[in-house]
């Protein structure tokens, strides 16, 4: 670990929030995956900016599935937070809502996943500052998190090309 201080999810918490336009649409209306994407990485990656207080890069994202549309005019909603802190990585959560202006009645569109890591002057990983749970769903977060990282530690050492 880092000798910074231990931060709590909410210390480095994220909310943003779009109004989809002609230009994030396809012809029928309904938002591209990819530029939904770009504001998950973008949100998620200023979660692990306000954690460490470095320079971080995107080294994973986990299948993403959109599980209900997003038209123009609707409102989408990001919430990232950490979810679980490694020795140079951690990964953070992107709950995805599209929010109807008119009602508010929301409806979640996409999970997502994305694994960080922080790196020093030389671009080279370095420790992030440890992460302190305090809420339940800091805590069921940590737990699944956990189950997620050591899945993609040995898929990545099953995958890994043997000599
Ligand atoms: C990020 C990067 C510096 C890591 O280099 P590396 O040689 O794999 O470093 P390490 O093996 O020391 O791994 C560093 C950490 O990343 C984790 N990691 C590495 N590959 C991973 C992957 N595919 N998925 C999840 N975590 C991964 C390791 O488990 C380790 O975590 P820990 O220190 O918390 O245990 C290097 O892969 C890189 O520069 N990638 C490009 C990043 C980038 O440009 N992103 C923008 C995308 S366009």
């Amino acid at each position: 670990m880092s000798g910074s201080p231990a931060k709590t999810p909410r210390d480095s918490a994220v909310e943003a929030r779009y109004l989809v336009m002609p230009q994030h649409a396809n012809d029928a209306g309904i938002v591209f995956g990819g530029t939904v994407m770009s504001w998950i990485d973008m949100a998620a990656a200023m979660v692990a900016q306000r954690h460490c207080g470095l320079k971080v890069v995107t080294v994973s994202v986990d299948s993403l599935s959109f599980l209900a549309p997003c038209h123009v005019g609707d409102h989408i909603v990001l919430r990232a937070s950490a979810n679980y802190v490694g020795h140079t990585s951690m990964e953070v959560g992107v709950q995805v809502t599209r929010e109807n202006p008119f009602t508010g009645q929301q409806v979640r569109t996409t999970t997502a996943y994305l694994t960080f890591v922080a790196l020093d002057a030389r671009e080279q990983p370095t420790p992030m500052p440890p992460l302190r749970l305090e809420t339940p769903d800091d805590f069921r977060r940590h737990d699944h998190a956990r189950l997620r990282v050591a899945a993609r530690k040995e898929l990545l050492q099953r995958l890994r090309p043997r000599p």
